[in-house]
């Protein structure tokens, strides 16, 4: 039974029909907790609107109600913001039923979509077109161009195409008074006063409902190599980096970062995977370079950054991938960190960056901090190096209780944001606040920043009814 009047029920049934209203708690459910099983919550009803006027009606009715709303996406957000508390007072808005594309302009290079659209649709939209759509994450089958609006999305083409805020010339927004905001437009100019758009990229669903975007296009990868490469040190990937960068310019797409413990809990867990190499090393890299040029000589450009990097001891040993199979085995071994860790027990996800020069330093110094702190805690650090952006997760050691493990959270928490802290960096450089980072940003963000959001949450949503909770 759901807690709402039985007239905001109907009023609700009518605004978004019979199709868009879920209130049985058995068909609630996968709605109600997330990817990994971390959050779970309760709610009132979910409601899954159709269009942007659907949308709009039902802000309207939960702010004369004073409901508050959360909105949802692709539900694959790491740290909960898409989850609704336990008090089953919240509605859960998801926005999964809008899925068209609504414009695609190719000669301005922009396609216009609605935000229930998964990623990996978008891209292959612009395939059709013969562009690229760049945003490339591990979430990419289920994620939603909302979501990654909502969360600001990075992912692993950062280094040569910005996140999703870079990505992104318009967008259409229900305000929480119900008022649509048609900002709409695919101008790579407009300086007329305060960028709008910027407020609600990476603003976690806490000041409106993005129903829409348009986003930029980018010509077609026409020429790709890969290759996995392993490392002495994660100074040597920073060397290394700089050297690709050097040598290749914007044809370098992707440089991401693993340590020998995040590729074993993929083999370990991870079906049809193998390890490049017969023996270990300590760390890895997959890089990645693209061109728009069909038979761009990458092999060469890459045959000559490795040789050079291995004569001078940055690299250890490499191989570049021969075939399209090749190449998806390389990334898997990388895409399946995430979910080879959710096997090894409760996983403490701390997505910090830091500027590129200070990784080896912070991964030196942080792992030290905790090993003498929390002996045996095993540290599954891999990410996007271009970016500074680590994810230093931490899973507990081996054989120990997941409820002790879990009591030392907080104080592991602490020992990582501080040291992030001390590097000038960021405790959270791609997933958000949501739930997980919210009092943690408090602490660590300067006292004026909050003042500001806070103010910019009052001016937008004086009532407190988007999502609740979460990020401030
Ligand atoms: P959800 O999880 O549904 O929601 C995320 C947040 O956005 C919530 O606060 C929600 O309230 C809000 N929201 C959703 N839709 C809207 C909307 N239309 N309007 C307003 N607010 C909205 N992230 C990265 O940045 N880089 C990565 O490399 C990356 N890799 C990942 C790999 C895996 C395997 C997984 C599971 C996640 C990964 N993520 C990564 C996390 C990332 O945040 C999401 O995958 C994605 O951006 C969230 O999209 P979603 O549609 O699932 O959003
Ligand atoms: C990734 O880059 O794989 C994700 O952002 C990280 C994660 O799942 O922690
Ligand atoms: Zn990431």
């Amino acid at each position: 039974m759901s807690g709402l009047s039985d007239a905001l029920l109907q009023a609700l049934r009518e605004a978004v029909g019979e199709a868009g209203l879920i209130t049985d708690a058995e068909r609630m459910q996968s709605y109600l907790s997330d990817w990994r099983g971390a959050y779970r919550g309760q709610a009132a009803a979910v409601l899954r609107p159709a269009s942007t006027e659907e949308v709009a009606a039902v802000v309207r009715l939960c702010a004369q109600a004073g409901v508050a709303l959360v909105p949802q996406g692709g539900n694959t957000g790491l740290c909960g913001g898409s989850i609704p508390d336990d008090s089953g007072a919240q509605i859960v808005l998801s926005l999964t039923r809008m899925k068209r594309i609504r414009a695609v302009d190719v000669a301005n290079a922009t396609i216009t979509v609605e935000a229930g659209m998964i990623l990996q649709q978008l891209q292959e939209a612009a395939a059709e077109v013969g562009r690229l759509f760049p945003l490339s994450l591990g979430a990419e089958g289920s994620c939603t161009v909302g979501g990654n609006l909502a969360t600001n999305a990075g992912g692993t083409a950062v280094l040569r195409y910005g996140n999703m805020r870079d990505l992104t010339l318009g967008l259409e927004v229900v305000l929480p008074d119900g008022r649509v905001w048609d900002g709409l437009r695919g101008l790579r100019k407009d300086n007329t006063g305060y960028d709008l758009k910027h407020l609600f990229i990476g603003s976690e669903g806490t000041l409106g409902i993005i129903t829409a975007a348009v986003l930029k296009l980018f010509p077609a990868v026409r020429s790709l190599t890969t290759a996995w490469v392993a490392l002495p040190s994660p100074q040597a990937a920073v060397e290394l980096i700089g050297q690709m960068r050097g040598l290749c310019g914007d044809r370098l797409t992707g440089f991401e970062l693993m340590s020998r413990q995040s590729v074993e809990f993929v083999l370990r867990h991870v079906a049809g995977v193998s390890d490049p190499f017969a023996e270990t090393h300590p760390w890895y890299v997959l890089i990645e370079l693209s061109d728009t040029q069909p038979n761009a000589p990458l092999n060469e450009l890459l045959e000559q950054g490795l040789g050079a990097a291995l004569e001078q001891g940055v690299a250890l040993d490499a191989v570049v991938a021969a075939s399209d199979a090749q190449v998806r085995a390389l990334w898997a071994l990388r895409e399946g960190i995430s979910e080879a860790q959710n096997h090894e027990g409760p996983s403490l996800k701390h997505d910090i960056s830091v500027p590129v020069s200070r990784i080896p330093d912070f991964i030196e110094r942080t792992d030290a901090a905790l090993q003498q702190a929390f002996p045996g805690v095993r540290i599954v650090t891999y990410g996007h190096v271009g970016d500074g952006n680590l994810h230093y997760n931490i899973s507990k050691p081996a054989g120990a209780e997941d409820g002790a493990f879990k009591a030392q959270a907080e104080a592991i928490m602490r020992v990582i944001y501080d040291q992030t802290l001390r590097y000038a960096g960021s405790i959270s450089a791609e997933h958000g606040l949501g739930q997980s980072k919210r009092l943690a940003a408090q602490h660590y963000k300067a006292p004026l920043e909050l003042e500001l959001m806070t103010r910019v949450k009052q001016a937008l949503d004086p009532a407190g009814l988007m999502n609740p909770g979460k990020l401030l």
